[in-house]
């Protein structure tokens, strides 16, 4: 297993070193594993005056899989694009054309009381939301600001889907929910966008490859609203670049921390970039305070889809999950009555149920 670590800034450091730590409990053979560090964000600019300078992304290319931390500064969106330590993450998603993200919700039970949904509604949720990452209204052309027939100003994107980049992502989710539940929700807004109508003309016609599938289409705005009333309903949720984007957060409430939600970007085979949802919480950064149960839950999704080891990812499961019923929290997930420990602390702790299972 060749792992570019890319630690980035802030607790991205932190929280994968005790990632790797929990790699390395997991797997034993330390000479099944080549770990290879770059850095990436402020970190890439100190080392090499570049964000995602080459040799990073050149060790990233040969990789089989990515650990990324998190990558930005404060008042990161007033440096250029280029030289932008937060822009790295998006530069390197593009240049290896990462096109699959798979955000996973799953509501450990221990946390129930962290939710800010009522027990009934979240207690064993297990969701996917799989949104399209390198496509949409984020990138379409033109884009840009232009003066109206009138003399006003207007800023305008365009929304733009090729078939190919739907039926690649149709594709993903199928062969996702077909290792799950076998649902998948297709999420559009096809009463009003052509952009959608032709997304969910291209689900149906590739869903006809996956009959033992169960195909289903929501618009965005009840798929919404059904998220936080119901969402044990979804098992795979398949939408867009746009609308994954804000469904995903959504989604990402239910089970309370953003400190506990992993997540994979995958370019349809095996190769994937795995990282925790969040970023690099300048706020708490340097203090052995942050939660790494996020980057610890990505490498169980990296062993499961780009080394093809279930059977690793239940381990790291079953480790976090046996920490947590031990009551360990870290600040963000703390409750009365549990145990608060550190960043340092939590990793020894998933780390110690690895290996005594
Ligand atoms: P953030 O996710 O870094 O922090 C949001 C809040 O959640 C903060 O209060 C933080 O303390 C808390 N938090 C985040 N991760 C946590 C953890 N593991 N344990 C406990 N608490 C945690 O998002 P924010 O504040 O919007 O962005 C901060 C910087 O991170 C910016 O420079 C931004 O550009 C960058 N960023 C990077 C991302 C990435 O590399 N994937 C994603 C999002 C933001
Ligand atoms: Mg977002």
């Amino acid at each position: 297993m060749k792992i570019a670590v890319l630690a980035g800034d802030g607790i991205g450091p932190e929280v994968t070193a005790e990632a790797v730590r929990v790699l390395k409990a997991v797997v034993g053979d330390s000479a099944a594993l080549e770990l290879v560090e770059a850095p990436i964000g402020q970190a890439g600019v100190d080392a090499a005056g570049d964000p995602l300078p080459q040799e990073t992304l050149a060790i990233a290319r040969k990789a089989d899989a990515i650990l990324f931390g998190a990558a930005g500064v404060p008042g990161d969106e007033q440096i250029p694009y280029a030289m932008r330590p937060g822009a790295s993450l998006l530069r390197l998603r593009k240049h290896l054309d990462l096109f699959a993200n798979f955000r996973p919700a799953i509501m450990f039970p221990q946390l129930v009381g962290a939710s800010t949904l009522r027990p009934e509604v979240v207690e064993g949720l297990d969701l996917l939301i799989l949104r399209e990452l390198t496509g949409d209204i984020y990138f379409g052309e033109p884009r840009g600001f232009r003066t109206s027939a009138s003399g006003e100003r207007q800023g305008f994107n365009t929304m733009v889907y090729s078939e190919s980049e739907v039926e690649r992502i149709a594709h993903v989710g199928f062969r996702a929910a077909r290792g799950r539940r076998r649902k998948l929700c297709s999420v559009e807004k096809a009463n009003v966008l052509e952009c959608s109508q032709l997304w969910r003309e291209i689900f149906i016609r590739v869903g006809q490859e996956y009959p033992d599938v169960e195909l289903t289409h929501m618009f965005v705005d009840a798929a919404s609203m059904m998220l936080i009333r119901a969402p044990k309903q979804f098992d795979v949720v398949v939408t867009g670049n746009i609308f994954g984007d804000i469904l995903s957060d959504c989604a990402a409430m239910l089970t309370g921390s953003i400190g506990m939600l992993p997540s994979a970007s995958l370019a349809g085979g095996s190769f994937g970039l795995y990282e925790p949802v969040h970023g690099t919480a300048p706020d708490i950064a340097g203090k052995d305070i942050a939660n790494p149960l996020a980057a610890i839950l990505s490498v169980a999704l990296m062993l499961r889809y780009s080394f093809d080891r279930p059977d690793l990812d239940e381990k790291i499961q079953a480790a976090v999950s046996t920490v947590l019923s031990d009551g360990y929290r870290t600040t963000d997930i703390f409750e009365p009555g549990s145990r608060k420990v550190g960043t340092r602390e939590m990793g020894d702790a998933v780390v110690a149920a690895i290996r005594n299972p």
